[in-house]
């Protein structure tokens, strides 16, 4: 547990105080995301994705490996999830979003695993029910994105576990509880159902090997917390005869609120994907900023972009172009632009885009069964 503000804590099921990039990177053991591995991806995709040009994407574990591969012919298959605790938020969709980019420019198959357990073992007062309906609603905005049909398989721990749990077996037989309890920190009083519960976010990993017959590479997008499952993962791989899951590891969007990340725990730090355009405004209107206390000091001194959440969402989401994003970063530092008129603006964005989503959202209802893995 984080003791203070700003102590760094980042696992599956906690992410706080200030997070250090380059310090994960070398805690976790992981490889900064190159250029040359950027390049490569360019290459296919005919253009560089923005979480890449802005190396939101900033780290991975065997990209280059699966590259090789892909080059020498072998199609890998993408996997990514959701623990469905409450609506999908904003933060989710980063690589959610990176995902569909990645299926687009390689034209792979996408798993997308829906741990209503996970969620269900891991919030005390969440019911089995209310986790499975969450699972079925966060499906809603995984289709929204546009993930292809034919080539996109959602996975619902429940109702899929028999497609999963030899695999499951396998992984949890060579994962100590030793291990476990390293990289996850358990304690005495983790139920048991948490700690095989790591096998379960493995299987996937294989699942295209196992229904192929043959070793198929996988490549995982995904925040940098779920990384501790994919040392699991890899781990076990070898060792199952399969290749290790490759993983892109990407930041955090922050928290509306002074530190912290989006976590859809605490509702006022996050944007939901179905909270109308006066909810986000509202929550945008309260949020934290880089700004000085009164409007002169702001005009005279300049806010500070670095520490804004505010000037993060447009610079992870909600501004595209690098110049206009680089104008607005230098227009604050010169006081030109008070906080005010830059919340009107992210909150005049988002609304557009959660309108748009919902429209998305509601035509995925007709599709859901079509996504479903069966
Ligand atoms: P969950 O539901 O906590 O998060 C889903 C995905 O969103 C990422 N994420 C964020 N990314 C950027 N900014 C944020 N503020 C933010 N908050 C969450 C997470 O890293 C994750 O990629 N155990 C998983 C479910 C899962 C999964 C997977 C995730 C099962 N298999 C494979 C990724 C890949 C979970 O509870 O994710």
């Amino acid at each position: 547990m984080a003791n203070n503000e700003e102590e760094m804590v980042v696992t599956p099921w906690e992410v706080s105080g200030k997070v250090d990039y380059e310090r994960l990177i070398k805690e976790f053991g992981t490889q900064p995301l190159t250029d040359a591995l950027i390049k490569r991806i360019e290459k296919v995709a005919g253009y560089q994705h923005l979480q890449l040009r802005r190396k939101i994407f900033f780290s991975h574990r065997d990209l280059d490996v699966l590259l090789d591969l892909y080059d020498k012919g072998e199609k890998f298959v993408l996997y990514t999830g959701r623990g469905p605790s409450s609506h999908t938020h904003l933060g989710h969709i980063m690589s959610w979003i990176f995902t569909k980019y990645l299926q687009d420019a390689f034209k792979v198959k996408l798993y997308f695993q829906l741990t209503d357990d996970e969620k269900f073992l891991h919030i005390r007062d969440l019911t089995l029910d209310d986790a499975r309906d969450y699972a079925y609603d966060n499906a809603l905005d995984v289709i929204a994105m546009g993930f292809q049909q034919g080539k996109t398989k959602l996975i619902v721990d429940t109702k899929n576990i028999a497609l999963l749990y030899e695999l499951a077996l396998r992984v949890a037989k060579l994962t100590t509880f030793s291990t476990a309890r390293a990289v996850f920190g358990f304690k005495e009083e983790s139920n048991i159902g948490i700690i095989f519960y790591t096998a379960v976010q493995s299987a996937p990993c294989f699942l295209e090997s196992v229904i192929t017959g043959k070793k198929v590479p996988c490549l995982i997008p995904a925040g940098i917390d779920q990384d501790p499952h994919w040392r699991v993962a890899r781990d076990a791989a070898t060792r199952l005869g399969y290749y290790k899951p490759a993983q892109m590891h990407c930041k955090f969007m922050p928290s509306l609120q002074q530190s912290g990340k989006m976590s859809a725990s605490i509702p006022e730090t996050a944007i939901y994907l179905t909270d109308t355009p006066k909810e986000a405004k509202k929550k945008i209107m309260n949020a934290f900023t880089g700004g000085r206390p009164t409007i002169a000091e702001q005009r005279k001194f300049g806010g500070n972009p670095d520490i804004c959440p505010v000037h993060q969402y447009f610079y992870f989401l909600f501004e595209e172009d690098d110049k206009k994003m680089e104008e607005l970063n230098s227009t604050c530092r010169r006081g030109e632009i008070l906080c005010g008129e830059c919340k009107e603006l992210l909150a005049e964005r988002v609304g557009k885009f959660l309108l748009n989503h919902q429209r998305k959202r509601k035509q995925a209802r007709n599709v859901l069964q079509k996504y479903l893995l069966k």
